[in-house]
């Protein structure tokens, strides 16, 4: 039986072999997207040393079909007989996927001659399956973004969650605010390990940013591989990176510098000025442009209220609005600002911590502090996408072998990770349809290459892949490790430098597939 990562919703072995003996034949529809699925497709086989050639005799065809009734999103079968693989959808999102398996398929060149015979049906179970990436903390090229895209669309994940500002950096370029780019995008230097009395640090200048034609290029190149890009731009706390070359969006004025450690600031931005609203929209007035996907996660989490307590303009934003306390002007600040993003067509996603207060009314919440947010924005019929850190946060340590580059702490090895059940049992079958799926974080303060990232999320995204992807009942660990055995190196041919301690798990011999 072929070993398919996320294991797919139904797979029979049938009769007979296709057999390898020449170039493939590609043949898809006749459009521009069956054109560029059919460029894929003859990239990804080349890159495995396969031959694509309009004059192959080993024929793949990708077929568009239309089907009766509505069918979930990335539908798609995928056929292999003797006389060749046929892989058809109503979608080309599912046409991609059934790629995706085809390539999983696909012996190792070298190792076999043919493929195995099988009928695929296969779709998702949730809508959203993401992976995020922290690029405020550690700054990773738009080359490595490109490939931590392929690499989940390559595990059937549709969303990619692009941390973009943080106290220690702001990476996207604002053509408005051009101070961002130049101060705000580097900092001083960098706290060597995690705390330490004294502390110590680095002495090196660190920085980096994203033009919006880099940005423009990675969303084309995610969209073509049905991932969505939803970018993050943090507010109201997490913004000391701003605040520094923009002092006058604090409370106090500042003067303010880029973070060179990490942890919770107390300066934010203000709630009562409205040059901070008016900063921000034109902020995000370019970040819609750049960015066409329906989702832009404004953060939200982690806001101190200190500075709030103490600012004469958001006490008398609070009088005049009728705001009890600070969590109620928190809640002020993120409605205005989804206000904002409805205006423009987006739908707003923020950390947990925007229900403190009052959700905004049509904000869509990511459940990081465990899955009480989550339950409780589901409650109030809200979507929610389950990312709890004790098992999708992909910063914490994933073995208790010495030697392990230093990590955020916790402990999420792969097993764990598998176990993950993206809907709470205290949800009614109503309540639970607002669970949209479930993401993984990958924070970054001591992620610092794109090596180490790729060591941190594989193969814990394989795991997680499966908990979003495959049906709950086909969800059995020791026939993920035996298919996970098989799809190890299919990851060192793409060059992912993932983490191998779960070959202690593996029981039984390695096969090909
Ligand atoms: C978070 O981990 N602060 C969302
Ligand atoms: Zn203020």
């Amino acid at each position: 039986t072929p070993s398919i990562i996320p294991k797919p919703v139904f797979l029979r072995v049938t009769d007979g072999a296709l057999k390898l003996s020449s170039p493939f034949k590609i043949t898809g529809p006749s459009t521009e997207e069956g054109g560029r699925l059919a460029g894929l497709l003859e990239e990804s086989l080349r890159s495995r040393n396969y031959e694509a050639d309009p004059g192959g005799a080993v024929p793949v065809n990708l077929t568009m079909v239309s089907y009766d009734s509505a069918v979930k999103e990335g539908f798609h079968q995928v056929v292999v007989n003797d006389f060749g693989v046929q892989i058809s959808s109503n979608t080309g999102a599912g046409l991609f996927y059934g790629i995706q398996t085809f390539l999983q398929l696909l012996p190792e060149k070298g190792t076999s001659d043919r493929i195995a015979p099988v009928n695929i049906i296969d779709y998702p179970r949730f809508p959203y399956r993401g992976l995020h990436l922290d690029v405020s903390r550690h700054f990773f090229p738009a080359s490595f973004i490109k490939q931590y895209i392929d690499w989940l669309a390559f595990h059937k994940f549709n969303y990619f969650h692009w941390h973009l500002t943080d106290d220690q950096g702001w990476r996207i370029e604002i053509k408005k605010y051009p101070e961002l780019q130049k101060i705000s995008s580097t900092r001083k230097e960098t706290l060597i390990g995690h705390a330490g009395i004294p502390e110590n640090f680095d002495g090196t200048l660190y920085g980096g940013f994203y033009t919006q034609e880099e940005i423009r290029e990675v969303v084309a190149y995610a969209a073509a591989r049905y991932v969505t890009v939803v970018p993050e731009i943090e507010m109201p706390g997490h913004a000391l990176a701003a605040l520094t070359a923009y002092p006058s969006l604090g409370c106090t004025g500042g003067p303010y510098q880029v973070g060179t450690k990490w942890g919770v600031f107390q300066d934010v931005f203000c709630a009562g000025k409205e040059e901070t609203f008016e900063f921000l929209s034109n902020v995000l007035d370019e970040v819609v442009s750049l960015f066409p996907g329906p989702y832009v996660h404004v953060g939200g989490d982690e806001c101190p209220k200190d500075r709030w307590k103490e600012c004469p303009r958001c006490q008398k934003r609070m009088k005049t609005e009728g705001l009890k306390d600070e969590h109620e002007l928190q809640s002020y600040f993120i409605q205005r600002v989804e206000k904002f993003l409805n205006s423009r067509d987006r739908r707003l996603i923020g950390w947990n911590e925007i229900l403190e207060g009052g959700l905004a009314p049509n904000a869509t919440v990511m459940s990081w502090q465990g899955e009480q947010g989550g339950i409780t924005a589901a409650k109030q019929q809200h979507d929610v996408i389950m990312t709890p850190g004790g098992w999708c946060y992909f910063d914490h340590y994933q073995d208790t072998t010495k030697g392990e580059p230093l990590a955020f702490g916790g402990f999420t090895p792969v097993s764990k990770v598998y176990s993950y059940e993206p809907v709470p049992s205290a949800l009614s079958t109503e309540e639970a349809k607002h669970v949209l799926g479930s993401q993984a974080n990958l924070w970054t303060e001591y992620v610092t290459s794109p090596e180490h990232a790729a060591y941190m999320a594989y193969p814990r995204a394989c795991a997680l892949a499966e908990v979003v992807w495959s049906p709950k009942a086909a969800r059995d660990y020791q026939d993920f490790l035996n298919r996970l055995q098989v799809h190890l190196p299919r990851l060192d041919k793409m060059g992912i430098n993932y983490a191998k301690h779960i070959s202690k798990e593996f029981t039984t011999k390695p096969t090909n597939p």
